[in-house]
């Protein structure tokens, strides 16, 4: 099982729109779970399922074998969800009261490991104790970077979580929500590209599809598979996939 961790410091950089997608496209070819662990949960919105109540309790316990079994069916074949709830806006604290504090997701995952060939993380933004569970289960980090000069800062923040986190985890970040119409973006797009080895010659195009994601509740591939949008969710895919060794 690998797990893919979408993470980013940054607010509302196309996170959760990166993890859905990513998520319905490894379903493809392996069975997926995708984890969401913001308590607003846009991801468990978007694909349509219900909250359960019960994350955060079951997180603060020693249990292991939790989620086994728990990752609830979507519309697509091959790809469960694991809603969040509101009960998941003070998973820090019961994090931080647990042993071991920073490695309980992984543990947890570990049960999960037979069921599923990948699990995607869906991170609320910012560093916190979760991102750093989340990143210290991560097999591979993907980051979503939108063309503007704070965007390097943003990845420089990740990378440097990630070091800390003692583990040497590839970071793959690529660019989203490029409009080549507005000042600035090809400029910013073309630097962000050679500037650090991490980001990848993908571009996601800022398009009205994406944008509709949230109002069809459905991956862009779903309902729009011939866009240039859910092409490069594919490329990213392909990306990932080799990145973590999925064949
Ligand atoms: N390529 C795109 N083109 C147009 N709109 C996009 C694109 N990607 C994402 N969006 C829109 O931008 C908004 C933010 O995206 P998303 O929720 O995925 O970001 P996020 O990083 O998860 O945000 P948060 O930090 O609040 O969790 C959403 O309304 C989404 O539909
Ligand atoms: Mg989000």
């Amino acid at each position: 099982m690998k797990v893919i961790t979408v993470f980013s410091t940054k607010g509302g950089v196309g996170k959760t729109t990166t993890a859905v997608n990513l998520a319905w496209e490894a379903s493809r070819n392996s069975r997926v779970l995708l984890w969401d662990l913001d308590p607003r949960g846009a991801a468990t919105f978007v694909l349509n399922v219900k909250p359960q109540g019960h994350g955060r309790r079951e997180l603060a316990r020693q249990r292991q074998d939790w989620c086994s079994g728990i990752g609830q069916g979507t519309a697509y074949d091959h790809l469960d969800a694991l809603p969040a709830d509101e009960s998941y806006r003070d998973l820090d604290l019961v994090l931080d009261a647990a042993k071991k504090s920073t490695h309980r997701l992984a543990r947890i995952l570990e049960s999960v490991a037979k069921d599923y060939d990948v699990v995607v993380l869906d991170c609320p933004p910012g560093s916190s104790l979760v991102a750093e569970n989340a990143l210290r289960a991560a097999d591979t980090v993907v980051v979503p970077l939108i063309p503007s000069p704070l965007s390097l800062r943003s990845l420089d923040q990740v990378v440097s979580i990630v070091t800390e986190s003692a583990k040497s985890t590839p970071i793959l970040a690529f660019l989203t929500m490029v409009d080549r119409r507005k000042t600035g973006h090809p400029a910013a797009a073309e630097s962000l590209h050679g500037a650090r080895p991490e980001v990848l010659e993908i571009s996601v195009p800022a398009t009205v599809v994406v944008e509709r994601t949230g109002a069809v509740r459905a991956p862009v591939a779903a309902f729009a598979p011939n866009t240039a949008a859910a092409s490069a969710y594919g490329d990213l895919w392909t990306a990932v996939a080799a990145a973590v060794h999925l064949t």
